[in-house]
């Protein structure tokens, strides 16, 4: 195993279409096995195939049982609800974007030995079910991002603080 040198926003090979997997070969798996390594050194949630420069259709998601799933071919077969969160990507370091995501998703993919599965899961995890399989079609979470406004760690952190403040102002609140 070894890690891989994870491509910036910028680099042609995050805007282009990835090519579906048709053998599930030695390559393959040393690819898979390459990017969990990157992914748990890069400390991230997920990671699709281009952002190490290989245009296949393979991505990493941690679901939320904290296990982390190999997604080959990967396809959305159901959503549902709706979330707005913040969301980052290894490929843009440092700056995040509110987006608007399904609450549930549900893939359908192949696993390394190319038997089919599905998968389903919530909140962060369906959030990155999207988030990879975009990343599969050539597009960034930036593209999405409410307003086309990105926000650095440092806004980020005021935001939340000044949010904190509010929520101890309320004395009562609701359903507690
Ligand atoms: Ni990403």
């Amino acid at each position: 195993m070894a890690t891989r040198k994870i491509l910036e926003r910028g680099d042609e090979a995050l805007t282009k279409r990835c090519r579906p997997v048709t053998q599930f070969d030695r390559r393959l798996h040393d690819l898979l096995d390459d990017m969990r390594e990157t992914l748990a050194l890069a400390n991230g949630y997920g990671l699709a195939a281009p952002q190490v420069g290989i245009l296949r259709r393979v991505c990493l998601v941690t679901a939320s049982d904290g296990s982390v799933l190999e997604l080959v071919n990967p396809e959305i077969v159901e959503t549902e609800g709706e979330q707005i969160g913040y969301e980052g990507c290894l490929s843009v370091p440092g700056l995040y974007g509110v987006v608007k995501r399904p609450q549930r998703v549900k893939v359908r993919a192949q696993d390394r030995n190319g038997k089919t599965f599905e998968a389903e899961d919530v909140g962060m995890s369906a959030r990155c079910f999207c988030h990879e399989t975009e990343h599969l079609d050539g597009h960034l979470f930036t593209e999405l991002a409410d307003g086309g406004r990105l926000y650095t760690e440092e806004e980020l952190d005021a935001i939340q603080a000044e949010q904190e403040k509010k929520n101890k102002g309320g004395k009562h609140r609701k359903g507690e």
